[in-house]
């Protein structure tokens, strides 16, 4: 079955998980008005999140959920209400695929149909999907494969791309996992380059940068790279960036030839190890390289230093077939998840060691009180599967004491599925472990989506929910700020 048919089949399945991709091509604006409990008075924000809002174009469908048109939501809390909004960023790729019915752009899993000339040199297309911050008075959509779009923050409006000077340009990517230096106000971001052709064929290179408080440029600098490396996101501490790369290689001649996509050209190396790569922030030079043993990071939760070691968790797996669904989740059984594991590199000795969390679960999206950015925190929020289930999205939230290794887990209910869960602070918060967790979650017996307010100490104490009367599609990454910012 194609694509196409597999598309059709799950529009018209009921109560089925994978009606969570479908897309939701009408744009919301208004306050929610049916609830069950309470919002909290004192959640005061705005939660916005991006992802890919529709996986076709027209009656194609696109080849990996990388690769859908970015649609950023806010969710504002006021007073104990809820306001919803949702918008597509418009990027040239969302316009030119839904103007046209159809795709016209290649994307990280997805060919242009029509063959190899029609896709020989083109460059993968930049859906802004993928992550949104709010910092130096600028709202951006992310896709590590090209560079930011800002936003409007009250009503969503694309303003355009984003280069931050002179910082970025057309060929100089930034990656979607930013993070907010609490002390400086600084954003510390990367991203992965082409840096030129040498005789041994293309070179890369690692672009870390620090952007001030205002959002312009303060310092960067270049790692270069012998091949072109998987690094999605990175590790913040008070004084340093960390990068893993993972075993992951890529065969770059079928993607620039137009016989492949770049997902078909990723292969995982069991031999390859991963290499770390520490950078000093106050110095913007490599401090550090070390090897751990093979596998594939995607994302970091906080790290936070000691008096010798850097402190680390991120979510780890032993081999690629966590991609594998990703290119076809109109057919996905169960989506994977990862194991969340603990780094500790002595910052004197380089020596590294990694133990996975005795948890029992796969889990990914890991979330934390991002106040507390690159300082001791001792919780971990994440998404998993509750241990009996073996089918559909994930449906569980997690809050992790990664000090004692306490576990408090809580369904998110029947028939009922969630991507990232982020925390946000009470408002009279006296501990950085006091917060909610806010979900977006899909209702698949219904085809409708609600935001759930609950417990970041204890996620089995729901406050409230507030019911949109349509669905939200499934997304990759969200940001909190205190900020309120309505239409
Ligand atoms: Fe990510």
């Amino acid at each position: 079955m194609n694509a196409e048919a597999k598309l059709m089949a799950v529009a018209q399945s009921s109560a089925d998980f994978r009606r969570g991709f479908l897309a939701l091509m009408e744009e919301h604006s208004g306050w929610v008005t049916n609830t069950r409990g309470e919002i909290p008075k004192d959640l005061t924000g705005t939660l916005f999140r991006n992802g890919p809002g529709a996986m076709n174009a027209g009656a194609e469908a696109y080849g990996h959920w990388f690769d859908g048109p970015g649609m950023v939501s806010a969710i504002t809390f006021q007073g104990g209400k809820v306001h919803f909004k949702n918008r597509y960023v418009q990027t040239p790729k969302f316009l030119a695929d839904q103007q046209g019915g159809q795709i016209t752009q290649r994307g990280f899993g997805t060919q242009i149909k029509g063959g190899i000339l029609r896709n020989l040199l083109r460059p993968i297309s930049n859906p802004a999907n993928t992550g949104v911050s709010w910092h130096g008075d600028k709202l951006c959509a992310f896709y590590e494969g090209g560079q930011p779009y800002r936003l409007n923050p009250a009503t969503l409006e694309t303003l355009g791309p984003e280069y931050y000077g002179t910082l970025l340009n057309n060929r100089k990517t930034l990656s979607a996992h930013g993070k907010i230096h609490p002390r400086t106000g600084h954003q510390i971001n990367f991203g992965v380059n082409l840096a030129g052709v040498g005789l041994s064929g293309i070179r890369c290179a690692l672009d870390v940068h620090d952007i001030d408080a205002g959002g312009c440029p303060y310092s960067n600098c270049r790692i270069p790279l012998p091949y072109f490396p998987f690094i999605h996101d990175f590790a913040l501490s008070e004084h340093y960036a960390l990068f893993l790369v993972s075993s992951i290689r890529f065969s770059l001649g079928g993607p620039l030839l137009g016989l492949s996509t770049l997902s078909n050209s990723m292969t995982f190396d069991p031999e390859a190890s991963i290499r770390g790569l520490l950078v000093d922030l106050r110095t913007m030079k490599l401090a550090r390289e070390f090897e751990l043993p093979p596998g594939l990071v995607v994302h970091f939760a906080n790290a936070y230093e000691t008096h010798e070691e850097l402190v680390v968790d991120f979510f780890q797996s032993s081999n690629s077939a966590g991609f594998d669904w990703l290119h076809d989740v109109f057919s996905v059984e169960q989506v994977t998840g990862a194991q969340l594991t603990r780094l500790r590199l002595n910052l004197n000795t380089g020596v590294a060691h990694c133990d996975p969390y005795d948890d029992g679960l796969l889990g990914e999206f890991p979330a934390w009180n991002t106040d507390f950015n690159g300082q001791f925190t001792d919780r971990c929020y994440f998404v998993a599967h509750n241990h009996s289930s073996h089918k559909g999205f994930f449906d569980t939230l997690v809050s992790l004491n990664t000090e004692t290794g306490k576990l408090n887990t809580a369904s998110v209910g029947d028939s009922r599925y969630t991507s990232e869960a982020l925390f946000a602070p009470k408002g009279n918060a006296d501990a950085r472990n006091d917060g909610y967790l806010l979900a977006v979650v899909y209702d698949a017996a219904r085809h409708l989506s609600e935001i759930q307010v609950r417990d970041a100490e204890d996620p089995t104490i729901e406050y409230g929910a507030a019911l949109l009367e349509h669905h939200v599609p499934f997304g990759f990454h969200g940001y909190f700020t205190r900020e309120v910012f309505l239409p």
